[in-house]
């Protein structure tokens, strides 16, 4: 049975890109005898048909790699920037599909690349998703690769901000990635010792924050550390957001544009709410304080061998679907085993902490302080 597959890779770059592309490209070889092809810089790569096959040769050395060997855009089919404009650009990527005579489209990518992928599944192309991002909020799935190699660079850091800080008697306050959710900054939180954490999941109160770093000081404790993820709100804010999304809900067409506008403008200036934050402490405690923001730090370099494992354990897992017919899907992780989790149920959620989540509750339970 010879199967034609197409991979690309779509969203921001995640360390263990390419081990699962070698995966998917090499269970080809094995299963199918073929080789794989591999466009450019994601959607984008597939509307202009600007490909690569991935041979063995392409294939080998790679695992170790960051990045992804086939590049990667933003860049949604419905809405590509085109000659100044955001066309609708899905036939032409049907037409490439179509060109290869290809079976199957895997796409690798974050809740972004779903929606994307899901809209050519309703084209009737098949579809193959791998969950991939440092976020992991990815609905469907236990965890996505990247958040163990994200999690383990943002705990070191956290590890090297302690003795500076014990130094000075200073307050740091490192900014962790994340998006929306506070996978990261809980996980590297909890396991660097950060004595608050604050993650968009549970609005926090600056005054609540202060108080905690004041009762630190008290006990004679020379320093805190703040990890607080990018997309954490202060109570007067998360409140407007939860407005908007209600509102969101309910709108439709121009309205729930203007409203969707609104809250991207709200969220995006994450590092000015940062910085903002990490004055104000300054000032109700009256301790130094400095800001570090981890940034793109945080997605690159090698996978961890954790990353790697699980990323060549998802693209086999591909290839066994592919072997069944089974597209339309996403490999999604459950405990060691994999399932494919149909794209419609996946497409618009995001996966985000459940405020009961077992590394909230020994965080609090080791002291660590949430702001609320
Ligand atoms: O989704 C991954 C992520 O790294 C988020 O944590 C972060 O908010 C965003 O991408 C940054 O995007 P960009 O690389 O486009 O600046």
């Amino acid at each position: 049975m010879t199967k034609h597959i197409g991979i690309l890779t779509s969203g921001g770059d995640s360390p263990g890109l390419n081990a699962a592309i070698r995966a998917v490209g090499k269970g080809a070889h094995k299963v199918f005898g073929t080789d794989i092809v591999g466009f450019y810089e994601g959607f984008r790569g597939l509307m202009s048909n600007r490909s690569i096959r991935l041979g063995m040769g392409q294939l080998s050395g790679i695992l170790t790699r960051g990045g992804t060997i086939l590049g990667t855009s933003r860049d949604k089919p419905h809405k590509m920037p085109v000659g100044g404009k955001l066309l609708d650009m899905t036939d032409s990527m049907v037409e490439t599909y179509r060109k290869h005579q290809l079976d199957v489209l895997v796409c690798l990518g974050g809740g972004g690349t779903q929606k994307n992928a899901h809209l050519l599944a309703e084209k009737g192309l098949n579809i193959i998703t791998l969950p991939k991002t440092i976020d992991n909020d990815v609905a469907g799935t236990d965890v996505t690769f990247g958040f163990d190699t994200a999690l383990g660079i943002a705990t070191e850091a956290l590890d090297r901000l302690h003795s500076t800080a014990h130094s000075h008697h200073r307050i740091i306050v490192v900014e962790i990635m994340g998006h929306n959710t506070g996978w990261l900054a809980l996980g590297a939180g909890l396991a660097g010792g950060a004595d608050v954490i604050l993650i968009p999941e549970i609005p926090y109160n600056v005054e609540k924050v202060a108080a905690a770093i004041r009762s630190r000081s008290r006990d004679g404790k020379r320093f805190s550390i703040v990890a607080v993820s990018e997309g954490a709100m202060p109570l007067d804010l998360a409140a407007k957001v939860q407005v908007l999304l209600e509102k969101k809900d309910q709108a439709k067409g121009k309205e729930r544009r203007k409203i969707k506008n609104h809250l991207t403008e709200l969220r995006s200036h994450r590092s000015e709410h940062t910085l903002r934050l990490t004055r104000r402490l300054e000032r109700l405690t009256d301790l130094e304080s400095r800001l570090t923001i981890l940034g793109h730090l945080q997605r690159g370099g090698a996978p961890s061998a954790a990353d790697r494992l699980l990323a060549t354990r998802i693209g086999s897992a591909c290839i066994d679907f592919i072997a069944e017919g089974r597209y339309g899907i996403m490999v999604g992780v459950q405990g060691q085993g994999t399932v494919a989790v149909p794209l419609e149920e996946i497409v618009g959620r995001r996966k985000t902490v459940p405020i009961d989540h077992p590394w909230i509750r020994s965080a609090r339970q080791v002291g660590t302080a949430f702001g609320d």
